[in-house]
């Protein structure tokens, strides 16, 4: 993870607060520190009030009780969220557009951290699959089509796939770590599904070729949401569905994981409606109950060119959300340096 985040990093010189609560963010800073060897000045939170800085690193370790009381803090402010609920296993959560291009960190950590979580995956969630097959039975995809589990895991949705499109459709199942589609070749096989390594942000399918396109849980492991549902709705056909799904709601999902709901998450409804209607979606269903997040979009007529620049929506956003008290001084800072 320290490599990761070390190529996220500006190329030289360069100063990083690490906040957050707890020891965590101390600890964190102080291995940034060893492992960069004194390129870039890191500070933890209150180390050095007023300082510029070109890049705040979050060090999320709240639990799921304090997470509840205590708000999201720096987090939503921050150019890096790492997730150290597992002191063994920090992860590069979040990354800010501008940053997120930098290196090959999104590859790394995502194949690092579900890789080893890919033989245990099914031991661990396998109740949920009548909520599974309860989504895809309501999102209406039509029988005959080509349906793309994309973000497939171990395939939990393939068989209630298979029957949405029925015996003359087909079924594609996606994945960017190896270990998640080797334990998804029995329920590729049973289903008749193909197993496919590739990455959402650039699928290897033609520009129209998908009837529907399945995606559980995979957005918030998108670095931009919205480049991401700019590639999805360039392979989804008009009139074509999304069907996003999660077989737990936001706040249950957000309380599992220790932080705080925040409203400008990429699945909060408001920016959701926002990414969807930017990039060639129509928002035609939304649900974030406490036992499911279900949201269904339509491929919009319109031809890509009319969609928005890849990443322009998100840097936007960025850049009208202001800078948080805290650290007032450094966006000035890094409009000198970027
Ligand atoms: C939370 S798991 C969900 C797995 C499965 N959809 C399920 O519901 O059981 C997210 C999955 O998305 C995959 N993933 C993450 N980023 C991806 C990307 N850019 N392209 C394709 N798959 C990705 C991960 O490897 C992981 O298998």
């Amino acid at each position: 993870m320290l490599r990761s985040l070390a190529g996220l990093l500006p190329p030289g010189p360069a100063s990083v607060l690490v906040g957050g609560r707890g020891e965590q963010a101390a600890v964190l800073a102080a291995r940034l520190a060893a492992a960069l060897e004194g390129r870039v000045r890191v500070c933890s939170d209150g180390g050095d009030g007023g300082a510029p800085w070109d890049v705040v690193i979050w060090a999320r370790t709240a639990t799921a009780a304090t997470a509840a009381t205590a708000g999201h803090g720096g987090e939503d402010q921050a150019d890096i969220v790492i997730d150290m609920h597992d002191p063994d296993w920090p992860v590069i959560r979040r990354v800010a557009a501008p940053l997120a291009a930098r290196g090959p960190w999104y590859l790394t950590e995502t194949r690092a951290f579900f890789g080893c979580r890919a033989a245990t995956w099914d031991a661990k969630f396998g109740d949920d699959l009548p909520a599974y097959a309860a989504a895809i039975a309501q999102a209406g995809i039509a029988a005959g089509g080509v349906v793309i589990d994309l973000g497939c895991g171990t395939g939990r949705a393939l068989p209630s796939l298979r029957q949405a499109v029925g015996p003359d459709g087909s079924v594609i199942a996606v994945d960017v770590t190896p270990e998640m589609l080797s334990q998804a070749r029995p329920a590729s096989r049973r289903a008749r599904a193909a197993l496919v390594l590739a990455d959402a942000r650039r699928l290897p399918f033609a520009t129209a070729s998908a009837d529907a396109i399945f995606a559980a849980g995979l957005i918030n492991h998108l670095p931009d949401a919205e480049a991401g549902f700019r590639e999805l709705a360039r392979v989804t056909r008009p009139g074509g569905l999304l069907v996003l799904f999660h077989p737990a709601g936001r706040a249950a999902l957000a309380a599992r994981h220790g932080r705080a709901l925040s409203a400008d998450e990429p699945l909060a409804a408001g920016p959701l409606r926002r990414s969807t209607q930017a990039t060639g979606w129509r928002l035609t269903a939304y649900d974030d109950a406490a036992s499911r997040f279900f949201a269904v979009a339509v491929r919009q007529q319109s031809g890509l060119g009319g969609l928005s620049p890849r990443g322009g929506g998100q840097a936007a956003a960025s850049a009208t959300r202001g800078p948080p008290s805290w650290r007032s001084n450094r966006w000035e800072s890094r409009s000198r340096t970027r």
